[in-house]
């Protein structure tokens, strides 16, 4: 009987009819699963993007739909005219990892009106109501990791403050730096009140600390002028980078200058910040595996073919401006050379690091 019931479940969704009991628990009607998925990606500012490339084409042909994925190399309008053209071509789905939150409402909306669900991947996409889901790590966590990294690493060199440090965010125009930093700052903030902390170039706001473009080449920059104008005879002992990208940079900066290596956190889990851990260098990353997130996003993608709900776990942290965008926030891992071989076990490229 089981065996009678699955080939007949199966007929049924070979078929791309969704079951029309599913929809009364509030997800569309659902479509055909041969479908065209649009899968709107930002620059290639970090390994995760290009990874999550690769996994969004096969699981998303895997799943039976067809796979229109695309990087913005050319910036804003790029990833503007990339979306437009997916809901011309029918796209029932379009997944979009923004290069800027705030500048895709006028394509998302017309994706909105052809009939598409939109899905935000990793960064929220802000001010606009044509966004149902949201995939993501938890990022306000990540942002609790990186800071409470930052203090554990300086007390393992040195137990006692007052710890000199200087800090670094994302790229402004990606709605994920400001969470990072948030989550990062309600750890350091109270103690850089206390004390126990000293920021020597006094720059200590959002706006100071940002990198435009979460572009290498900027936090170095950056890093090189820190370091000339405040360090010329003070230890400096930590800084906190948001990703693997820039720490991997404010070391090569610190390095060039002929200074001992500070801690720098990380996040991403980037190959060669993989191994400047595991040589003892950058101090911590964070652990956000690319396939469960773009597995997750697929997911919801496959319920709302189904004329399903998508899972989501949280319905209240993102509110993008104009809504709560109804969130399902995967847990992420910090990592330092202490735990790197449990955390990366089944990970094929990364475990070979690690033994
Ligand atoms: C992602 C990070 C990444 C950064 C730069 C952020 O939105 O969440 O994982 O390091 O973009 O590409």
């Amino acid at each position: 009987m089981a065996a009678v019931a699955a080939i007949a479940a199966l007929a049924l969704s070979a078929c791309g009819r969704s079951d029309s009991s599913s929809s009364a628990s509030g997800g569309t009607s659902g479509f055909a699963q041969n479908s065209l998925i649009g899968v709107a990606l930002p620059q290639k500012t970090s390994e995760n993007w290009v990874l999550a490339e690769g996994l969004f084409n096969d699981g998303l042909k895997n799943a039976g739909f067809k796979a229109d994925v695309e990087f913005a190399n050319g910036g804003v309008s790029d990833q503007q005219n990339q979306i437009s053209s997916m809901v011309t071509k029918g796209a029932k789905v379009i997944v979009v990892g923004a290069i800027d939150g705030s500048q895709l409402g006028t394509q998302l909306k017309q994706a909105k009106d052809a009939g598409a669900t939109v899905i935000a991947y990793d960064r929220l996409v802000k001010n606009t109501d044509a966004v149902d889901y949201y995939v993501a790590y938890d990022n306000f966590k990540v942002g609790v990791l990186q800071g409470q990294a930052l203090l554990d690493g300086m007390k393992a060199k040195k137990p006692t403050g007052p710890y000199n440090v200087e800090l670094f965010a994302g790229s402004p125009d990606d709605a994920n730096a400001k969470v990072f930093w948030d989550g990062a700052m309600s750890i350091l903030q109270p103690k850089i009140d206390d004390g126990t902390l000293k920021v020597v170039s006094g720059q200590k706001s959002f706006d100071q600390a940002v990198t435009q473009g979460w572009k290498a080449e900027n936090a170095q920059k950056r890093m090189d002028t820190l370091l000339a104008a405040s360090y010329n005879s003070t230890t400096l002992d930590g800084v906190l980078s948001p990703n693997d990208t820039l720490a991997r940079a404010i070391i090569t900066s610190v390095k060039g200058a002929g200074k001992p290596v500070p801690v720098v956190t990380g996040q991403d889990s980037e190959v060669e910040s993989v191994k400047s851990i595991m040589a003892g260098e950058q101090y911590s990353t964070i652990n956000k595996d690319t396939r469960n997130l773009v597995s997750q996003a697929i997911d919801m993608v496959k319920k709302l073919q189904a004329g399903q709900k998508p899972d989501v776990n949280d319905d209240k942290s993102y509110n993008n401006g104009n809504k709560v965008v109804p969130a399902y926030l995967l847990p992420p891992v910090i990592v330092t050379k202490a735990n790197a071989k449990d955390a990366y076990a089944n990970d094929p490229t990364l475990s070979k690091l690690t033994q």
